[in-house]
């Protein structure tokens, strides 16, 4: 079975984070960490969650309202309720608004769980008789590796552009906001990026976001990292996330080039994604750096996202077989070290796999972007 997708909602992090060490486990993925506001709903319908906890704390005034906005309008979702203060006026007014079970915030791990996949079967029966449609669920992909110039951002771009041209509404956002390069292989030079999304205060909303997009002739939308260097230091981990919970429910991909090494802004993202591609060279520092960074990955818990690209693929003293089993990673997608297409495509502003679509490389992305 697939993992049950969970979003936690409260306004206290120390209660978010209990609950989330609680039920972690293989079998389930907490996909989100929300906080209540006007936008709650619409973020939730973002994750498309199997299950969404609702904490009962002090500040929680509109948690009936979203509870029952998550039971009217978004199928398959279910919600139960963790709460200090049961009483039967309490009880009342959950059944009321569709909520599937109240529980005792110090509940055990046992009883959350249980309570987790039976609000989730009884949705699932509740849905099952209508033919239903899950709303889109937009998949968050981020290319990272240890080391710069393994080939993160040339492969993130063309699987970006590829996505764009086989009609699906995907954004790439450009995350190394240092020396972020994504606008110069796309031929872009935007008015707004990343930095100006800091300015506003609050919530974001979609158009604002949108206003900072740019668009691409292959219909990819862009996100640009900042236009220098030192305004990096104004974006952090909330930035992120917060442009991220804000653009989920618009777009089916959304595809993030991270800078090489760990930080806040990094994190964030790794454990806001559903996939992680691990792009590395295939030569002996890259394998030790792929290495290291995996640790790091299993240390936040995020191991069981990261895939593998080799790129720059050659007959050489260390093969693809070396990587995998030093990594225990199986490869996605192995490309060619192929200077002539890739230089053409960075001299003319024009990623390969629109410009050059019959060589083996651009082949290579789009017989792989059919399978995401
Ligand atoms: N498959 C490839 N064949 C030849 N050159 C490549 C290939 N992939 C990337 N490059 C080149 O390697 C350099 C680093 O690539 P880049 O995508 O910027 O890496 P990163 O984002 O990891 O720093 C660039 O000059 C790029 O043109
Ligand atoms: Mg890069």
């Amino acid at each position: 079975m697939d993992k049950l997708k969970v979003v936690i909602v409260s306004d206290n992090i120390d209660i978010k984070i209990k609950i989330k060490n609680l039920i972690n486990d293989e079998s389930i993925a907490i996909s989100g960490f929300l906080e209540y506001d006007n936008m709650t709903n619409l973020k939730i319908l973002g994750y498309s969650p199997d299950v969404v906890i609702l904490i009962h704390d002090s500040n929680a005034g509109q948690l009936f309202e979203i509870a029952g906005q998550v039971y009217a309008q978004i199928q398959g979702a279910s919600v139960i309720m963790l709460s200090a203060n049961i009483d039967v006026s309490l009880l009342a007014k959950a059944m009321q608004y569709g909520i599937k079970q109240v529980l005792p915030l110090d509940s055990d791990a046992k009883t959350v769980k249980e309570a987790l996949y039976k609000a989730y079967s009884l949705e699932k029966k509740r849905t099952s008789d209508n033919a239903f449609i899950k709303s889109t669920r937009s998949k968050v992909i981020s290319f990272f590796g240890g080391k710069g110039g393994t080939g993160k951002t040339t492969v993130a771009v063309n699987i970006a552009v590829q996505l764009a041209l086989n009609g699906k509404k995907t954004v790439i956002i450009d995350a190394d906001f240092q020396f972020g390069d994504v606008t110069v292989l796309l031929d872009l030079d935007p008015k707004d990026t990343i930095y100006e999304l800091t300015k506003e205060k609050g919530d974001l909303s979609i158009d604002v976001v949108r206003s900072t997009l740019a668009l691409h002739s292959s219909g990819l939308e862009v996100l640009a990292a900042p236009k220098s260097p030192e305004l990096s230091e104004y974006i952090s981990d909330k930035t992120m996330e917060i442009v991220l919970n804000t653009l989920r429910p618009y777009y089916e991909y959304i595809i993030i080039d991270l800078p090489p090494g760990f930080n806040d802004t990094t994190i964030a993202a790794i454990e806001s994604s559903d996939v992680v591609y691990l792009v590395a060279s295939v030569d002996i520092v890259s394998l030790r750096n792929a290495k290291l960074c995996l640790g790091i990955m299993e240390a936040l818990r995020q191991k069981d996202k990261v895939e593998l690209i080799l790129n720059r693929c050659t007959e050489s003293i260390i093969s693809k077989k070396d990587f995998e089993s030093i990594l225990s990673l199986t490869t996605k997608l192995c490309l060619p070290d192929d200077t002539k297409t890739v230089l053409t495509s960075l001299n003319k502003g024009v990623p390969f796999v629109a410009g050059m679509p019959k060589t083996q490389i651009s082949k290579l992305i789009s017989g792989y972007v059919k399978t995401l």
